[in-house]
């Protein structure tokens, strides 16, 4: 691979997760250029990242063909926007989750970028065509929302503006492809995207059991981590039904779709996540695990290390 043909993609924001996807991109051979409006920051993370991509490289970790060393030749920082965007053909915002900072940090980029440069955000919880309301040229911009940490957790949500062109969804797709993130094309745009309102619709069950005193904080913790999260980690809702029955999914609603429509018909309301109710549910998993940084850290540390083993088991299935 020659130096002149590695393709450039731009990371704004050198946060939690611009670092992350600066690894991502830089092992997939991507060179990568990081911005950050905090002066010096941007420089702070490539330092953090060398330690990182290094202690990767000794547990046998680190992605991609590269080693360590070659991935970290590929980045580069920058306190100057233009010069961080120069030669791009892919733009990754990563900043504060503020609709007005988004919104501003994508006029900016606009002007200074050619026409096909494909601008993406990273946004969690903000649709397209609000990020993107202040961009002239709405059909190259899309969201690809990561989840953290993405180094293990390799799913990316593509979510298209109402404008956005087909082929910059297609772009996207095999550029996240290529760098080995496990990319999902949502077809509109939709508060929460996928993820959250999965994830949501299960916080909102488990509480209301624990709220309405069916099952303990940690019972229902277990009901994933031993029930269901076993085999979701490698097959999703559709393929476990489609394969709990005799002849499929056909088949297992006909079993067990007026059981699941009868037990979805006694869900609740939403919960009330706030005030009095939700108080002895804080305190019962504060007694599990104290909210002080000490325990919280040392769960973190143990989640991560986790995700890790899961991600090498993944990958060698
Ligand atoms: N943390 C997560 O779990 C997670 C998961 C998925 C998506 N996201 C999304 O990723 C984005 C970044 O989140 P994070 O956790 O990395 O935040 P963070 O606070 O760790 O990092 C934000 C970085 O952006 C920089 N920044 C702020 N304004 C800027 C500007 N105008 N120009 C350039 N840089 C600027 C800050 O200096 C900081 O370094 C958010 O939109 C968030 O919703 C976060
Ligand atoms: C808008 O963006 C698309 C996709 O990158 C590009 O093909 C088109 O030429 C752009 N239009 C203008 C007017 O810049």
């Amino acid at each position: 691979m020659s130096s002149s043909d590695t393709k450039s993609i731009t990371v704004i924001g050198s946060g939690l997760i611009g670092r992350s996807w600066a690894m991502v991109f830089a092992s997939g051979g991507y060179r990568v250029k990081i911005y950050d409006n905090q002066p010096g920051q941007a420089a702070k993370a490539i330092t953090e990242i060398r330690s990182q991509l290094e202690e990767l490289e000794e547990a046998h970790m680190l992605r991609g063909e590269l080693t360590a060393m070659q991935q970290l030749t590929l980045l580069s920082s920058y306190d100057d926007l233009a010069q961080a965007l120069e030669g791009a053909f892919f733009v990754q915002e990563c900043v504060f989750e503020q609709l007005e900072v988004k919104q501003s940090v994508f006029q900016d980029i606009e002007c200074l970028v050619g026409k096909d440069v494909i601008l993406s955000s990273s946004t969690s919880c903000l649709v397209p065509s609000n990020v993107f309301s202040k961009v002239q040229n709405r059909s190259r911009c899309l969201v690809s929302h990561p989840v953290n940490p993405p180094y293990y957790v390799k799913l990316v949500e593509l979510i298209p503006h109402p404008e956005t062109e087909a082929t910059v969804m297609d772009t996207t797709h095999a550029v996240m492809t290529k760098v080995g993130q496990a990319p999902v094309r949502l077809k509109r745009e939709i508060d929460g995207f996928a993820l959250n309102r999965v994830q949501a619709a299960i916080i909102a069950e488990s509480w209301r059991l624990v709220q309405g005193g069916v099952i303990s904080v940690k019972d229902i913790d277990l009901v994933m981590s031993e029930g269901l999260g076993m085999r979701y980690a490698f097959i999703g809702p559709m393929e476990t039904m489609h394969l709990n029955a005799p002849e499929g999914l056909e088949d297992y609603m006909k079993r067990y779709g007026e059981g699941i429509t009868r037990v979805l018909n006694s869900f609740g309301p939403v919960p009330n996540f706030f005030g009095d109710g939700a108080e002895s549910i804080v305190n019962e998993m504060c007694e599990l695990i104290p909210s002080d940084q000490q325990h919280l850290s040392a769960r973190r540390e143990r989640r991560d290390q986790l995700l890790m083993g899961l991600a090498k088991l993944k990958k060698d299935h």
